[in-house]
């Protein structure tokens, strides 16, 4: 087999963020050197926590977690996301606190170290607000330019909005950060709303893993209060877990079909703030342009997420 591609998630846990993480754990492709946090579903210290807790409940205490940016580039947020995801984060599940202590580090410049040091090119998935990726490439524009491939959950392009009727949340959650990425020249793929919220995780994939072992009992837990939600909010059976898709994508590349597009982001005051614009009237030939997933096959992708964590949490007994 290949070596793995080093890889680097910036999250903000929240629940699907945790089953991302878990399912970067469990895929044999791809070896996780770090996890970089950010303000999002809730605050900077809770997603920090998590993140460190996540990776103890996998037995992965070693992977470094540096913690990042606090609030968005320019404009506080009026909300966070704490009534998808519960109050701490994880769906009201509380996990054992963990051994490790956070790398002393800021985020951007853990990510631009490893960046700077591996002789591998590092594929970066990001599946929160996109903060800290804005400011590495302002402070370290030359560390960015190492990232082999930038993953971004966020966006949509036909599917309208989650947070708003037009914003999804993590581009909604810093539109300005947002802007700054999809305008850079890193190699970028955008897993937005209209191959997430197809692919959807029914009751019969959580009773799978739940049922492989304590760490899958536990990702089951947290997903319950995730469930409760889509049901409450949309009528829905089953839970999308956005960030785990863009995993996906990181891990399997190729996993989704993508299209380049040129994307802009409304960075204006206004009920569109957030929204991406993206340009579906031809593909774009331009430099800047952003990889944006477009088809998926969502039955393919629930498996994979489904079989990964089965066999990860059997394995680890
Ligand atoms: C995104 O928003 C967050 O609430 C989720 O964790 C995901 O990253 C989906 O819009
Ligand atoms: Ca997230």
């Amino acid at each position: 087999m290949e070596q793995p591609t080093p890889l680097v998630i910036d999250t903000d846990p929240g629940i699907d963020d945790a089953v991302a993480i878990l399912l970067a754990l469990a895929s044999p492709e791809v070896d996780l050197r770090l996890v970089t946090t950010v303000h999002g579903n809730v605050d900077l210290e809770q997603t920090t926590e998590n993140a460190l807790r996540v990776l103890h409940l996998a037995g992965r205490s070693d992977v470094p977690v540096a913690a990042g940016a606090r609030g968005p580039l320019v404009h506080p947020l009026a909300e966070r996301a704490g009534h998808v995801h519960g109050a701490a984060g994880l769906g009201g599940v509380e996990l054992p606190p963990s051994p490790a202590s956070l790398d002393p580090r800021p985020a951007v410049v853990a990510l631009a170290e490893l960046l700077t040091s591996s002789a591998q090119p590092v594929t970066v998935v990001a599946i929160g607000p996109l903060t800290n990726i804005a400011l590495l490439l302002a402070v370290f524009p030359e560390a960015a330019e190492r990232i082999g491939r930038l993953v971004v959950m966020g966006g949509s392009a036909g599917a309208g909005g989650n947070v708003t009727a037009a914003a999804e949340f993590n581009a909604w959650a810093d539109p300005e950060a947002a802007q700054a990425v999809f305008s850079s020249t890193v190699p970028t793929v955008l897993v937005g709303l209209d191959v997430t919220l197809p692919t959807v995780l029914g009751a019969d994939g959580v009773e799978r893993f739940a049922a492989a072992g304590p760490l899958g009992e536990t990702a089951g837990a947290i997903l319950r209060q995730y469930m409760d939600h889509a049901r409450r909010t949309y009528g829905t059976a089953g839970v999308v877990v956005h960030d785990a898709l863009a995993v996906t994508e990181a891990v399997v590349p190729g996993t989704l079909g993508t299209v380049p597009r040129d994307v802009v982001v409304d960075t204006g005051l206004g009920v569109t703030r957030g929204q991406t614009l993206v340009d579906r009237r031809q593909p774009s030939g331009s430099a800047t342009a952003v990889q944006v997933a477009e088809r998926v096959d969502s039955a393919a992708a629930v498996e994979l997420l489904v079989s990964r964590l089965e066999s990860f949490a059997a394995a680890r007994g």
